[in-house]
């Protein structure tokens, strides 16, 4: 279930040509279960029509403060919200807030509230850059006011600069963050994510269909739940900048880079799809194809998560992954013993939708708790992977806190 469930959530819309990327913010906040409030200032009535928000919101778009049926619309508004977000937030919107102005419905509600505020400011560069503004926002993160900045790109009228609303999924992944319960924070979390690459020759490798998006999507949740997180990996996907990444390409580089980085680590994943086997020899140069059909002779590569379950350090939470297309519980029961994890995410990656390359998984956590002679199993049902990285985050933070996970039984 989305963290936005239930939530309350008052999207107030100022006078600026974003406005309409407040639509989309608007539909994704309803998808994933919030209630949404939209209130409307009067120049954003311009830019965007009130039929598009009352429609798509969860309640008829308000506009004034002057509502023969509601007297006091900007209490009610601001004391039932969960959070209050200004999507776009003019120059004006935020002088007149952080100067305590309540001269319109929005405005009322912001000082009526004690919900958080996120502001997701959008204007011209030369306005953005104004001393007045950036003082502005100064002043409202002192107080506590949550932004999402803008983004470099092109703006009204053609030119290219700072000042562009920052895109409606970074703004809903930035809301989503404010109600993430930050259970992750203070520990230090390190996985791998993406396939190895075996060197044949210069050009050509041993690989495998692993995108790192299931890898990306659990480092990305431990970000979100308040962990300071290392990523090792083989690709490059968009991340959030806050997590370190350190990008190998084979096997070895990976076993070197999770060594160094698990030694301090409260929780390691490794979710990369690494490489079983590796040339014994690669070609310094490419390989001709004049030169006959080359022989290549392949020797195992080092098991890292064996490695790591050999050296881990007490308290320390380890989780593999296990890739089967057969008697999945089987194999992932013998990995969690062989490789010495204390969890191991197993998926069937021949079902559909499941495992490689997809944006869903379906997963089996099998879970070995400290002092139970038997091994608990946890099905999680097809979803996206970032909810498949929630699931399994939920039941490595249970070993930590000693609380079962919801929905398990036991082999
Ligand atoms: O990246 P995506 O496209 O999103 O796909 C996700 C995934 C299918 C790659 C992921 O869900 C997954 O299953 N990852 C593990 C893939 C794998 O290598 O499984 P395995 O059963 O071969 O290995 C078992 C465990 O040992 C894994 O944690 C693996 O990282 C680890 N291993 C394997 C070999 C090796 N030499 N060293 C290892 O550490």
């Amino acid at each position: 279930m989305s963290v936005l469930a239930g939530r309350r959530i008052v999207l107030g819309v100022s006078g600026g040509i974003a406005a309409y990327k407040a639509i989309e913010v608007c539909r994704r906040l309803v998808d994933l279960g919030a209630h949404v409030s939209p209130v409307l200032t009067e120049a954003s009535r311009h830019f965007v029509g009130e039929t598009t928000f009352s429609a798509l919101a969860s309640e008829p778009v308000q506009t004034s403060l002057w509502d023969e049926a509601s007297p006091i619309p900007h209490t009610k508004l601001g004391q039932g919200a969960d959070l209050v977000v200004v999507c776009p937030a003019t120059a004006r919107l935020l002088g007149t807030y952080a100067a305590g102005i309540a001269d319109d419905l929005l405005t009322a509600t912001l000082l009526a509230t004690r919900a958080p505020v996120l502001v997701c400011p959008a204007m011209h560069t030369e306005m953005w850059e104004h001393p007045a503004v950036q003082d502005n926002l100064a002043l409202l993160a002192r107080r506590g006011v949550h932004m999402v900045p803008p983004e470099e790109g092109r703006l009204a009228g053609g030119d290219i600069g700072k000042g562009r609303l920052a895109d409606p999924a970074v703004i809903v992944e930035a809301i989503e963050r404010l109600f993430v319960p930050a259970e992750l924070q203070g520990w230090k979390v390190v996985v791998s994510s993406g396939g190895t690459r075996e060197a044949i020759d210069p050009v050509r490798f041993i690989g495998n269909r692993s995108s790192g998006k299931q890898g990306h999507a659990i480092a990305a949740e431990a970000d979100r739940r308040g962990a300071k997180v290392t990523l090792v990996t083989t690709v490059d996907r968009p991340i959030t900048d806050s997590i370190v990444q350190v990008r190998v390409e084979s096997a070895e580089q990976m076993r070197q880079a999770m060594m160094t980085a698990a030694t301090d680590a409260d929780l390691v994943v490794m979710a990369a799809a690494v490489a079983d086997f590796r040339p014994v020899d690669p070609a310094a140069g490419k390989i001709k194809k004049d030169q006959g059909v080359p022989q290549v002779i392949l020797e195992p590569t080092p098991d890292i998560l064996a490695a790591l379950g050999a050296l881990k350090p007490q308290g320390q939470i380890l989780v593999g992954f296990a890739a089967e297309t057969s008697d999945l519980r089987e194999n992932a029961l013998g990995k969690l013993t062989r490789k010495g994890a204390d969890l191991i995410v197993a998926n069937d990656v021949s079902a559909p939708q499941v495992g490689f390359e997809h944006d869903t998984n379906q997963v089996v956590i099998l879970v070995r708790r400290p002092g139970a002679d038997e091994v608990e199993v946890i099905d999680v049902p097809l979803d996206d992977k970032r909810r498949i990285a929630a699931s399994v985050l939920d039941v490595a933070a249970s070993l930590r806190s000693g609380t079962p996970a919801t929905g398990s039984d036991r082999t």
